[in-house]
């Protein structure tokens, strides 16, 4: 039987922006890697954060399903411009409601969740080692 998707879901899945890597060695880049146990799916999301704190660049790499790779397509597009906090705050269940995902789906979305704050808390261990050797 076909599955019904939201279009939302069909337009980040055929169309995902932000595909693609950062340098990962930058001090000014975070990088978040995710896998799902359930299913295996593995997403990985990165973050350019600029001097004032405010990601000017995100990209993704989602090896997994289509509500995967809408969850993180739609992450990346919310994430940029954003300050680290309001970044950190955006929950799997906006991602959720934004996508229309089934019950069955909501961890596709919980993956995004869990790669942005990963991201994020990669960035601020870089930039804590850095504040770490200038002292
Ligand atoms: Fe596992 Fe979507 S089915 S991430």
């Amino acid at each position: 039987p076909r599955r019904f998707y939201h279009p939302n879901v069909i337009d980040h899945y055929e169309r995902p922006r932000n595909v693609g890597l950062l340098d990962k060695k930058s001090s000014s880049v975070g990088t978040g890697l995710v896998g799902a146990p359930a299913c295996g799916d593995v997403m990985q999301l990165q973050v350019d954060v600029d001097e004032n704190g405010r990601i000017r660049d995100a990209k993704f790499k989602t090896f997994g399903c289509g509500s995967a790779i809408a969850s993180s397509s739609l992450a990346t597009e919310w994430i940029i411009g954003k300050s680290l906090d309001e970044a950190a705050a955006i929950k799997n269940s906006d991602i959720a409601k934004e996508l229309c995902l089934p019950p069955v789906k909501l961890h596709c979305s919980m993956l995004a969740e869990e790669a942005i704050k990963k991201a994020l808390s990669d960035y601020e261990k870089k930039q804590a080692a850095l504040k770490a050797a200038s002292a």
